[in-house]
């Protein structure tokens, strides 16, 4: 038996190899997992462009030139050489793309397990984790597509959402209503949070996207505006208001700082425009501030329980995966890439980031289900 692995060159995103490995005999303690399939958003194009600088390129090394994007996805275990793991159980987490992949469980429970490969030791608990589908509360098998899109996308937008209502919108809105600027409204981390933070009282939140997807935001209904990127001034310089950012788009952030006098907060949370991304040093207004959800998860587990917590999630999760796949008006549509080519053209095309917004991509690199 083989494993094939879709590597992308590190300093060429663009430029990509198909590599095939023979199997090597699992050693004790190692479990072997087919990766049966994974999505593929601007999200993971995002740990690719960022990989050396946050260590995404060390979840699974390729060698100094060549990298395994991490993804999220479903993965059944085909060997086991290891206690309280059986041969087609199945899990959620963060697979390579690649047909198969070893793991070493740590922690087995009846949930799932950690990755205790050495490399991965030093990364974050949260990219290590392995969920046992049959024990998941967010898992249904009808739903395993969103799963892998939306899952770990949403998480984040209630707890951007989370925080800010937790801060008190850092003031904004004292005297009327808060305007919530989001960029790259058309992704799905952006559409979360505008659902999130759209059922809250007092707040205004405008979309922001190119002209091609501003027919794609207002669809939606979870903004209260849509505008397209040359549009800023159609909001009034003197608003309340916060910069929630997921393009990282350096010009607009600027724009932003310097038009808007009463920036309450400047959040970035990710970096879909990867050709134009940029620092943020000496911009005017609040300091362009990082979005670290494990944090906010810490702060809420500390202050609810992990299990409230996590029923607050669950219950967020299901309105919005019922609003998602509405099938009167869907937001999502899923399509399916099966085999090395369909995944090299679907990858060009999510790295290029001019497809259509409502499609979500999800891949496989084992050739028959
Ligand atoms: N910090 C965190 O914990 C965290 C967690 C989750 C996601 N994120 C970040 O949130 C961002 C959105 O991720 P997603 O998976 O939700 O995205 P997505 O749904 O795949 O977003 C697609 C949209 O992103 C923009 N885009 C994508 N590629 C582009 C390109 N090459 N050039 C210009 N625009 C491009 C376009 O939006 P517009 O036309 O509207 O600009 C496009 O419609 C990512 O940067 C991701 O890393 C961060």
């Amino acid at each position: 038996m083989s494993t094939l692995d879709f590597l992308v060159r590190k300093d060429q995103l663009a430029v990509t190899e198909l590599r095939e490995t023979a199997d090597a005999p699992l050693a004790e303690g190692q479990v072997r997992l087919a990766v049966d399939m994974f999505a593929l958003t601007a999200n993971n194009i995002t740990y690719a462009a960022f990989g050396e600088a946050m260590n995404y390129w060390n979840f699974y090394p390729a060698g100094p030139d060549w990298g395994r994007i991490p993804v999220w996805g479903f993965g059944s275990v085909v060997e086991s050489r290891c206690a309280g793991i059986e041969t087609g159980e199945r899990f959620y987490g963060y697979f390579p793309m690649s047909s198969s992949v070893v793991l070493q469980p740590l922690r087995v429970s009846p949930t799932g397990f950690s990755d205790g490969a050495a490399h991965r030791a030093a990364l974050h608990a949260v990219y290590n984790t392995y969920t046992r589908c049959s024990k998941d509360p967010f898992h249904t098998p009808q739903t395993e597509d969103l799963q892998a899109l939306l899952r770990p996308l949403f998480i984040t937008s209630w707890l951007i959402d989370d925080f800010l209502a937790d801060q008190d919108f850092f003031g904004a809105g004292a005297h009327g209503k808060a305007v919530m600027l989001l960029s790259s409204a058309s992704s799905k981390t952006a559409y979360g949070t505008a659902f999130q933070l759209a059922q809250r009282e007092r707040i205004e939140v405008v979309g922001l996207t190119s002209a091609a997807n501003v027919e794609f935001c207002k669809s939606l209904g979870c903004y209260s505006r849509v505008l397209s990127y040359d549009q800023l001034d159609q909001v009034a310089a003197d608003a309340d208001c916060i910069y929630i950012d997921f393009a990282g788009n350096a010009a607009l952030r600027k724009e932003i700082h310097t038009r808007f006098v009463n920036l309450k907060y400047s959040s970035s949370i990710g970096g879909t425009h990867v050709e134009q991304l940029g620092g943020a040093r000496e911009l005017p207004g609040p300091r362009a501030t990082l979005f670290f959800a494990p944090a906010q998860i810490k702060k809420r587990s500390a202050e609810w329980g992990g299990d409230v917590l996590g029923q607050r999630l669950l219950q967020a999760w299901q309105g919005f995966v019922a609003k998602v796949s509405d099938p009167a008006a869907p937001w999502l549509i899923v399509e399916h890439h099966r085999g090395a080519a369909a995944v090299a053209a679907a990858y060009a095309g999510v790295l290029r980031g001019q497809g259509d917004p409502r499609v979500g991509h999800i891949l496989s690199l084992v050739e028959s289900p």
